[in-house]
């Protein structure tokens, strides 16, 4: 538990960059599971930074992004896509065939074989090094909301109305938030060799402590985070502070 979301980002973004920089040293790539929404754009920002002042090389670095809306056009301001593009891929030296997000725009038709590729790449990858998470206050990481089975794998969703409710102010209305999204599976998530997930604010404290203290559960899927092996809460004083 950090001071605040500031300091706890920077701390974040320089365990990614020493992992990008210890990779690089051994030739290999870094596989980086990435999350869209306010909690990861500091620990971007970070990134950013320390790309252009300390030359920070992204040259080595893979990403798979956690999920993106169904359906969803690549231009849409509200995309995910277009976000991980205005707040890390533009100021980076990553190839942009390196980059994986979910496409919003893949026909119902092929969806599952869709997903199944999606889920096959990160093997081909060799696995997530590291993933980075945020948290819904329905406890959802990446759209796994409440329901999810814990060896879920990539594949489509429906938006808990709670998740929706949250984005409605970004979309201008809850009716224009789309009902589905495309979304890394809990099992997907659980593969990574390390996962951080970040928590900021007092409205986060409630899934929080649900998430940390309660028991495991797929009512609260963060609660399968707590078995596994190298996962860290980064939170702040607000969101942690409902905790025993
Ligand atoms: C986004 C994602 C979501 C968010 C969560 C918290 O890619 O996977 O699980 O991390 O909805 O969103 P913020 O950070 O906006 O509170």
């Amino acid at each position: 538990i950090f001071e605040n979301s500031n300091d706890a980002s920077i701390e974040v973004a320089q365990e990614m960059a020493n992992l990008i920089k210890r990779k690089q040293l051994s030739n290999k790539r870094c596989v980086l599971g990435l999350a869209t929404g306010s909690s990861p754009i500091r620990v971007y920002e970070e990134l950013v930074r320390m790309h252009q002042e300390e030359g920070l090389s992204f040259e080595n670095v893979v990403t798979f992004n956690l999920d993106e809306y169904l359906p969803m056009d690549k231009e849409n301001t509200q995309s995910y896509h277009y976000f991980m593009h205005e707040h890390l891929f533009n100021h980076v030296n990553i190839h942009p065939e390196n980059i994986h997000i979910p496409d919003g725009k893949t026909p119902s038709t092929t969806v599952v074989e869709y997903c199944l590729s999606y889920e096959r790449k990160i093997k081909d990858h060799g696995g997530l090094d590291f993933q980075l998470l945020g948290i819904g206050r329905t406890g959802h990481i990446g759209f796994n909301e409440p329901g999810s089975h814990y060896n879920s794998g990539t594949r489509v969703i429906t938006l808990d109305h709670i998740t929706r409710v949250d984005a409605a102010p970004a979309f201008l209305g809850i009716d224009n938030v789309p009902r589905k999204a495309i979304t890394m599976g809990i099992a997907t998530v659980r593969s990574a060799k390390r996962i951080v997930l970040l928590g900021w604010g007092q409205n986060k404290a409630d899934i929080i402590k649900k998430t940390v203290e309660g028991e495991i559960s797929s009512h609260v899927p963060a609660t399968y985070l707590q078995n596994h092996k190298n996962c860290t809460f980064v939170l702040d004083t607000g969101a942690g502070s409902e905790l025993t």
